[in-house]
């Protein structure tokens, strides 16, 4: 029967059962070789969405018809970040624990907006954001908090630094221009949140970096100069840790000591790197983030937690507070001294996030993390030898963070060429960035399934494929 006509009510608990059973056995059938699924969808633009119907059912449908379709048409379409030789962007994974903690959140489905609304996902929210500060080093008595991405992070330390410099902008807006400093590689989420904030993409300031990428010191201080200069207000500026492009370490001491001189507020973008400071021997990368105003951290991406959990910390929560708190009658409660979540940040409604994150750390521990991320370094540091000692390739970043990103002597359209050759292959996924002007493959390594055995099989097919990428004729005439 694939059309059922229902009167109301849930999923009957017996039939939940049967399927659930199935669903999980999917899914452990699916952790048990994700590689055995091309890494790319296999599909164009449009093309799953012209074989859907253009309106909903009518009628319930089947649960078996529904997860028939997933497997039949959904499951082409997608791109397999949980693959093992998945090296885009950054490569992140979920974990076992970490997809049972969201199907107990799912299941409970409750709203950590007030401590009222669920005392118990308030409390392990507190909880783990602490655990998370220790096993960081970092002060144990910051404040923290949950949410969705490290762009929401930004976009809230923004807002608290401008409720710090200028009272009044929560009822006014901002009188002045206020102007915030990035560096040409911090993450695009800055000058989004700038733009969404109203501060106007123009007072985003992009500081010139260093041959390494980083954030050059004498730059900011000569920009925060001028801008006071022309009766500006300097306010902002973020040092990344881990920069998106390279994995570039910005100097966060001497940028945290130019904030406190000019009265700035410094949040540390640790979205990816900040997870690699559990590491004992990398835990100098966070040096000065102790005395940073707002630091985020995605367990999403390297702590093999499931999308979405990204940490924001903040010495100044007062400043979350007086910028977002606004008393509902409806959602006044009696629990006195409690953190109601909800005062502190944009969203009503919050998941329980911290039920995976709790799952997660606890069934790895920190020394399973660190294992875990040192054969990530290890893996990385394997392919970044082999890349330089190959005269045809130029080596940029070698790996400290699980990154590797090179190019070939012969220029940009030969590594174009090799590029397309890697992802066209349908066993390799690797994405790509331009630094200093030239076009830069990025291979990472940080899922949780990934092999030494498949590093190595990609570098026998990049080394293979790279004799015969060649620079075209045009791009040689330039
Ligand atoms: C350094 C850095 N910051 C911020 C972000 C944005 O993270 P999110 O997707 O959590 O908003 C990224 C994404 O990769 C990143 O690499």
């Amino acid at each position: 029967m694939n059309k059922t006509s229902r009167s109301g009510g849930d999923m009957p608990v017996e039939e939940f059962r049967r399927v659930g059973h199935e669903a999980i056995e999917w899914v452990a059938n699916y952790l048990e070789d994700p590689g055995k699924h091309p890494v790319l969808a296999n599909c164009r633009p449009g093309e799953l969405q012209s074989r859907l119907p253009s309106r909903g059912p009518r009628t319930g449908e089947s649960m078996d018809v529904i997860l028939h379709d997933f497997e039949e048409s959904i499951l082409p379409a997608v791109t397999h970040w949980n693959h093992p030789r998945f090296h885009g962007y950054f490569s992140i994974s979920s974990s076992g624990p970490g997809i049972l903690g969201e199907l107990l959140t799912a299941t409970l489905d409750v709203n950590a907006m007030l401590w009222k609304s669920c005392p118990a996902a308030t409390e392990l929210e507190q909880t783990t954001v602490a655990w998370m500060l220790d096993w960081l080093d970092l002060p144990a008595e910051w404040f923290g908090m949950i949410l969705d991405s490290a762009s929401s992070g930004v976009l809230h330390a923004l807002v608290a630094a401008r409720q710090r410099t200028e009272p009044q902008s929560r009822s006014a807006g901002a009188s002045g221009p206020l102007v915030a400093y990035v560096s040409e590689h911090t993450h695009s989420s800055v000058e989004k949140a700038a733009i969404a904030v109203g501060l106007g993409q123009s007072n985003v300031r992009h500081i010139a970096v260093d041959a390494r990428f980083r954030m050059r010191t004498d730059e900011l201080a000569r920009a925060i100069r001028s801008d006071l200069s022309q009766d500006l207000r300097p306010f902002f500026a973020v040092a990344t840790v881990g920069t998106t492009s390279t994995t570039a370490v910005d100097p966060v001491e001497e940028i945290g000591s130019l904030c406190r001189e000019y009265g700035l507020w410094l949040h540390v973008d640790g979205a990816y790197g900040g997870s690699f400071g559990i590491v004992p021997e990398c835990r100098h990368i966070l040096n000065g983030v102790d005395q940073a105003d707002s630091f985020v951290v995605n367990p999403h991406k390297m702590m093999m937690v499931p999308l979405d959990c990204s940490l924001l910390y903040t010495c100044h929560p007062g400043q979350l507070r007086s910028a977002f708190a606004l008393g509902a009658e409806y959602l006044k409660t009696d629990a006195a001294n409690a953190v109601d979540y909800m005062d502190y940040g944009l969203v009503l409604g919050r998941r329980f996030r911290a039920l995976k994150l709790w799952f997660v750390m606890r069934y790895f521990g920190l020394d399973g993390l660190v294992a875990l991320l040192r054969d990530v370094l290890r893996m990385a540091a394997w392919l970044g030898e082999q890349i330089a000692a190959d005269a045809r390739f130029e080596l940029v970043e070698r790996g400290a963070m699980g990154l590797i990103c090179f190019r070939l002597h012969r220029g940009d359209a030969a590594t174009k060429q090799l590029m397309s050759r890697i992802n066209g292959s349908g066993r390799f996924f690797v994405s790509h960035t331009v630094v200093g002007g030239r076009f830069t493959i990025r291979v990472a390594i940080g899922n949780i399934r990934t092999q030494q055995s498949n590093v190595e099989e990609l570098w026998a097919f990049m080394a293979e494929a790279a004799g015969s990428c060649r620079q075209s004729r045009a791009s040689m005439r330039h």
